[in-house]
Formats: structure tokens, C-alpha cells, sequence
């Protein structure tokens, strides 16, 4: 095949796959907000699994793969999620697609500084984590009392 053929079949084969997906997605009836948002608190536990597993001394601590994963959860955390936690995606509008409690909007300014506390104690966390066990220990409260201080007040 011609490298323009290739290219051709190639965006097509995409274009398949781009539907298909969209199916899946319109079976499922999942908001796109709301599949955002839980694809990202699912990547925020991907990333603090390594950790939590390093600070309980389940998996070996290693500097390089505890750093990553440390800036990786304070990146993801910082970024703009506006749209995230669009009005209107609460579990009494959408149901059981979603966790999301009404008291997010009716709370914004708590729920805004829940957020900045993640922020805050993941980019702690992104300092401390390569740089040794302990100090990845040491900063490891804080964060996971991030995670479930929101999860405590504003997740079903
Ligand atoms: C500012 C609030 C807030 C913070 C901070 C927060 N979460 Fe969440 N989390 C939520 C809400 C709300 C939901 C429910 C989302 C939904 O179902 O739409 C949720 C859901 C989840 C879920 C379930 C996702 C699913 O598919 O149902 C996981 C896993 C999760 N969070 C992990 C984390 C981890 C790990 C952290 C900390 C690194 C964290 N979250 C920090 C509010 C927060």
C-alpha cells in the first residue's frame, strides 16, 4: 500500500472503532461529564495505589516510580475541572450512573476548598515522595485524608 492508502485505511479503521464507541457509550446512557469525572478519581487512585502500597511496605519503594507517580496525582489534580463538575450531574438528576451528592453545588465554597486541600497535599506529596520512604510516608496522611475527606461529605 501507498503511504497515502495506508493512511486511508488506517483513518477509516478509526472512524469504526470512533463509532463503535459511541454505542457503547449511548447503551450505557453515562453522562460524558459524569464518565470524565470518574475516570479521573480513577486515575487519582491509580496513582495513589503505587504510593499506598510503597508506604505499607507492600510493594518496594523505589524513588523514580514514587516521584512519578506523586507529580502525575499533583498534575491531575491541578488541572482545570470546570466542566467536570458541571451543575445539573448530581445522582438525584442522573441517578445511579453517578456518586456525586447534590450538597456539591449547594456547598461550592466548601467543596472548592476540599478540592484545594488535594492540590495542596498532592503537590506536598510530589516534593516528598523521591526522596525517600519516610518522607513519603510523612505525607502520606494528609493525602489520603484529602481523598476521603471529600468522599466522606460530598460522594454517596
Ligand atoms: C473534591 C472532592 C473529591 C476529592 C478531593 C477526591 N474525590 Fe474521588 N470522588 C469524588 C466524588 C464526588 C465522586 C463520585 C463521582 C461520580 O460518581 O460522579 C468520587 C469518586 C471516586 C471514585 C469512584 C469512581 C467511580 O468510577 O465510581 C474513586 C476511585 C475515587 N473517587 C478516588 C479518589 C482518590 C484516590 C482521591 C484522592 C487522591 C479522590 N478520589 C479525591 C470527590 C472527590
Amino acid at each position: 500500500m501507498t503511504l497515502k492508502a495506508t493512511l486511508i485505511a488506517g483513518l477509516a479503521a478509526a472512524s469504526v472503532i470512533a463509532s463503535a464507541g459511541l454505542g457503547l457509550a449511548q447503551e450505557e446512557k453515562k453522562n460524558p461529564v459524569v464518565e470524565a469525572r470518574q475516570s479521573l478519581m480513577h486515575l487519582y487512585a491509580f496513582n495513589l495505589g503505587l504510593l499506598g502500597g510503597m508506604a505499607k511496605g507492600e510493594i518496594e519503594y523505589d524513588a523514580e516510580a514514587a516521584g512519578a507517580a506523586a507529580s502525575n496525582l499533583a498534575a491531575l489534580a491541578a488541572t482545570d475541572q470546570t466542566r467536570i463538575w458541571a451543575e445539573g450531574t448530581d445522582n438525584a438528576t442522573l441517578g445511579d450512573s453517578t456518586e456525586a451528592l447534590p450538597a456539591i453545588w449547594e456547598n461550592s465554597d466548601d467543596f472548592a476548598a476540599k478540592r484545594t486541600a488535594l492540590v495542596e497535599a498532592s503537590a506536598t506529596m510530589a516534593d516528598a515522595a523521591g526522596g525517600g520512604l519516610e518522607g513519603l510516608r510523612g505525607a502520606m496522611g494528609a493525602l489520603g485524608g484529602a481523598c476521603g475527606g471529600c468522599h466522606k461529605a460530598y460522594r454517596k
